[in-house]
């Protein structure tokens, strides 16, 4: 091993309150599988990956193995699990007037029911990139020029969610990543997607975060007594240099990625980094911001890696401006150096510092004013090439156990020495789930599934180290 442990480091004994969610991730079209059984409808996923070998189809056999995934979280120590809802397996086509799927209301259920008999807290994901291909096909999804449709059907999905789990499931996400989501539909889930979809997905994002959130405030939360957020993602960006091309690059690539979504849930004002496309960039009403101000109980955020921001701007119509529409260069090294281990085809490297940095910017730019904790609901790593390996080192996975062990004591200095509140850490993913990447498959899990053993679950060593460290971090016990 050639990290410090730091479960083994009394500095960092019982830093965090007993109360701390520690757990994993997961999302129901990566691991669930049994995508024509127990009468689910499709998904935009289906649809998009129907020819390609990468798909959902079996994914994990979750649908099947749900009992195994929740023996591995009690045997993994955790006290948190974050799932998603497939909207198309409770309401196969979607919309507000078709009909409920009660095997799916039943699957859902049951796992809940499992998990809380287990001790373990359920967080519920209602929306992880999964159109019904349905809603797709009628409006185009999320991508929809006016978004009053999908608005009605994705709350009327959210009240159906709320009333037949919410007795038990206390934490809602209403979606997840809108950032990346908005750059999957660029990259091909979106049928004839052109420029401006890419702002008007993420607009809409917004806008049914802002109105689920105020259903569930005010004809659920009394009774419930749940709280509700949305799973932003946040990469760091740091300025390769001091120069001022290379600072602002940092700030601007920062604001894009983060500050478009937080700024109206947390603010209630809208962020003016995407200026240089003021023609296509959908602004909202005086109204829609006074909805949308402070409509999340805590800061939810999901955080890989980071980048340099060399300060040069990319030509117009280069392959990442055309996904992002992001001209601001990125580099993973610096004077020739690369800026940390390289994660399977450069997702992500390991930068620790990176992590602390974002868990500083979310606390002091958004959190601390409202007095609201930060939850960590995704963090991870897949190593390089870790599908060719021997199954040995998949297990041994030293790589990926630095990787935890690094951050998470990244997550520790941030609380200790920055006075950032977090209130809890998810690591994807619990299993190697399905990971579409555009031809080559990462893997993040800290389960090897051995698909030609009937999906089996095979514990990687990382998930051990995991739990030992929130043993120390939490309850300050030793092994
Ligand atoms: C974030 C996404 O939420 C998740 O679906 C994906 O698998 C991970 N990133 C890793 O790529």
């Amino acid at each position: 091993m050639t990290f410090a442990k730091l479960s083994e480091n009394p500095e960092y004994s019982s830093i965090l309150p007993a109360t701390f969610l520690h757990g994993y991730a997961s999302a129901a079209y990566q691991i669930e599988g049994a995508t024509s059984q127990g009468g689910r409808g499709a998904s935009i996923w289906d649809e998009f990956l129907r020819d390609s070998p990468e798909n959902g189809d079996t994914a994990c056999n979750s649908y099947h193995l749900w009992r195994n995934d929740i023996e591995l979280l009690k045997q993994y120590g955790a006290n948190s699990y974050r799932f998603s809802i497939s909207w198309s397996r409770i309401k196969p086509l979607g919309g507000r007037k078709d009909e409920v799927n009660h095997e799916g209301i039943k699957y859902y259920n049951d796992l809940i029911d499992g998990l809380l008999e287990a001790g373990i807290e359920p967080t519920v994901t209602l929306f992880h990139y999964d159109v019904p291909l349905s809603l797709q096909r009628r409006y185009r999804g999320f991508a929809a020029a006016d978004s009053g449709e999908l608005v009605e059907d994705f709350c009327s999905f959210a009240r159906l969610c709320f009333e037949t789990f919410g007795d038990r499931v206390k934490r809602w996400l209403t979606i997840n990543e809108p950032w990346i989501f908005t750059i999957l539909y660029s990259l091909g889930l979106a049928e004839d997607w052109t420029q401006p979809d890419f702002f008007r997905v993420g607009h809409n994002c917004i806008l049914v975060h802002g109105h689920v959130a105020r259903l569930y405030r005010e004809e659920f939360k009394m009774t419930q007594d749940g709280q509700i957020g949305i799973a932003l993602n946040m990469e760091w960006v740091e300025p390769v240099d001091e120069s001022p091309a290379a600072v602002q690059a940092a700030n601007l690539a920062t604001e894009r990625c983060i500050d478009w979504f937080a700024k109206p849930i947390f603010l209630g004002t809208q962020t003016n980094a995407w200026d240089r496309h003021s023609d296509i960039f959908p602004r909202f009403s005086e109204e829609e911001l006074q909805m949308l101000n402070g409509s999340a109980d805590f800061f939810s955020v999901n955080h890989y890696g980071t980048s340099y921001a060399t300060g040069r701007i990319l030509e117009p119509g280069s392959k990442l401006d055309i996904w992002t529409m992001d001209e601001v260069e990125k580099s993973w090294t610096k004077d020739g150096i690369l800026i940390g281990r390289r994660g399977h085809n450069g997702h992500p490297h390991t930068v620790p510092w990176g992590f602390r940095k974002v868990l500083v910017y979310c606390w002091d730019h958004f959190a601390k004013a409202l007095d609201i904790p930060i939850i960590v609901y995704e963090n991870g790593y897949a190593m390089e090439n870790e599908s060719s390996m021997a199954i040995e080192s998949i297990i041994d996975d030293t790589a990926r156990q630095e990787y935890y062990n690094n951050y998470f004591q990244a997550l520790c200095d941030a609380v200790k020495m920055d006075g950032v509140q977090v209130a809890g850490y998810h690591a994807w993913s619990l299993l190697d789930n399905l990971e579409w990447h555009n031809g080559y498959q990462p893997r993040f899990g800290v389960t090897f599934v051995d698909r030609e053993a009937g999906y089996k679950r095979i514990p990687k060593k990382s998930a051990s180290l995991l739990n030992s460290i929130w043993r120390y971090t939490v309850h300050g016990k030793r092994e």
